[in-house]
């Protein structure tokens, strides 16, 4: 990678990954590395994470203007402007990222993309897919772990062939690997991680990372 900004909460590398950078992130992504985070913890943990990169990822919002009354005088002030937003989790860690966007943003819709990755061969498996009209809304697939790349590869290619157009993907960590493979296959996608790890081990895990996310969120 070879260019970095850093702006607001934001670090940039190579223009298309986007990781936060903000002391409450990094606090949060400790407590969530850390293995003895019970899973009600790891929850909400993951919720305030997904936020701050919700707020992030949605810089691009359009606005128009409005007229209200404070009660003292008229104030013209900004307002979003139907902004259709579609949240795409790839199930089931996926889920974890929904909450904030649909508590957040007042126009969303959600559809789901179900995949699998098999433990011996890291490949993903999809096992269900059901989305609402993609063309014209801003689009953001949302899964905690870009491990391979596999999984995310897979899930934004039928998000295209579905419909949507440039779609981003949010994501909590990321490993160097499954970025590369993303930015090959997907040159246009925007990446929104809180943290690029280190490295995949040999089972493609991520390394430092915090380990299985859809087993420590569910308890399983
Ligand atoms: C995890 C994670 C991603 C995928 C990342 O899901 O939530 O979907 O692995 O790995 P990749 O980048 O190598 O494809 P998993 O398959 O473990 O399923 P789960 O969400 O049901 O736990
Ligand atoms: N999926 C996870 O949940 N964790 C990893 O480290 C890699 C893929």
């Amino acid at each position: 990678m070879n260019s970095t900004n850093t702006y607001g909460t934001i670090t940039s590398l190579d223009g298309g990954l986007h990781l936060l950078n903000h002391p409450l992130a990094s606090h949060i992504m400790t407590h969530l590395r850390d293995k003895t985070t019970k899973p009600a913890t790891f929850r909400t943990l993951a919720t305030q994470l997904t936020l701050l990169l919700a707020i992030e990822a949605t810089r691009q919002l359009t606005l128009e203007t409005k007229l209200v009354e404070t009660p003292l005088e008229k104030y013209m002030g900004d307002i979003l402007k139907q902004n259709p937003i579609v949240v795409v989790p790839i199930l089931r860690a996926g889920l974890s990222m929904v909450q904030p966007f649909v508590d957040t943003f007042p126009d969303v819709s959600i559809g789901y993309i179900g995949l699998e990755r098999d433990h011996e061969t890291a490949k993903a498996r999809s096992y269900y897919c059901k989305l609402p009209a993609l063309h014209d809304r801003l689009v953001f697939a949302v899964d905690p772990m870009l491990a391979t790349g596999g999984s995310a590869c897979q899930a934004l290619t039928l998000l295209k062939n579905s419909g949507a157009i440039r779609p981003y993907f949010v994501c909590i960590v990321a490993a160097p690997e499954g970025y590369a493979a993303l930015r090959k296959e997907h040159p246009d996608v925007p990446v929104y991680a809180a943290a690029l790890d280190r490295e995949l081990n040999a089972k493609s895990y991520i390394l430092p990372g915090l380990g299985d996310f859809g087993d420590r969120l569910y308890g399983t």
